[in-house]
């Protein structure tokens, strides 16, 4: 387990290869034994595969980092934010078509959703869903991403209603976050994580 829990990285690059709609079930079995408060389960998943329905979405991503991008110089919070908000908006703005191909490329696109009538922990739930998704993903050597849709920056910019008004998302769900889920194309480099010491205590902070 601690073998792909260190392994697993997020996947920005993916085939357009088959996978098997098993793998799918599987994922979402992994999904459904992860803790929630009183057992509320308060997850929804919208399972998307159909090239038509992936292109819309795809192009909302790219329109959220294009505004965050645009915005970025005029935030009242950019200098705390960001060393360099100039240097961020350019990279960003260079990501558009790789962001394009990470939503495009995979053969599937999870949309994780939760209805905040049945929790009101429903993110810290559907983050542990998702974590097991990402893992049993992994662990069938297929890549993810956790594209997270109502707290991130990013979500400031993305017009969750035209996602809904798509896919037919009622209005009291919540939506979460994208997955994308594929096989590899390119593995990122690991990225840095705190040492041990850095973020543990013993017996007192
Ligand atoms: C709340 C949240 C939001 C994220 N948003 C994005 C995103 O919009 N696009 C993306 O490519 N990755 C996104 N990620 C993935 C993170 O960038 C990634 O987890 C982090 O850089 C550490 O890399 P690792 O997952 O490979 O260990 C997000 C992850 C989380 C948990």
């Amino acid at each position: 387990m601690i073998h792909i829990i260190r392994k697993r990285r997020s996947i920005r690059h993916f085939k357009s290869d088959f996978v098997r709609p098993e793998a799918i079930k599987v994922i979402l079995d992994a999904a459904r034994w992860a803790p929630s408060s009183n057992n509320s389960q308060p997850w929804q998943f919208v399972i998307i595969s159909e090239k038509e329905e992936k292109v819309p979405i795809a192009e909302l991503y790219v329109d959220a980092y294009k505004r965050e991008a645009e915005d970025m110089l005029f935030r009242a919070d950019a200098e705390e934010r960001f060393k360099d908000p100039f240097e961020v908006k350019k990279r960003i703005l260079g990501m558009l078509d790789m962001l394009r191909h990470q939503i495009l490329d995979p053969p599937y696109i999870i949309i994780a959703c939760a209805d905040p009538r049945k929790s009101k922990s429903f993110l810290f739930e559907s983050g542990a869903a998702i974590q097991n998704m990402m893992l049993t993903a992994w662990d069938l050597k297929l890549g993810s991403c956790c594209i997270e849709l109502c707290t991130t920056l990013l979500s400031e910019y993305f017009q969750v209603d035209k996602l809904k008004y798509i896919l037919d998302i009622p209005e009291e769900i919540v939506v979460v976050a994208l997955i994308p889920i594929g096989k590899i194309a390119k593995m990122p480099e690991n990225p840095r994580r705190e040492i041990l010491k850095d973020f543990h205590h013993t017996e007192f902070w």
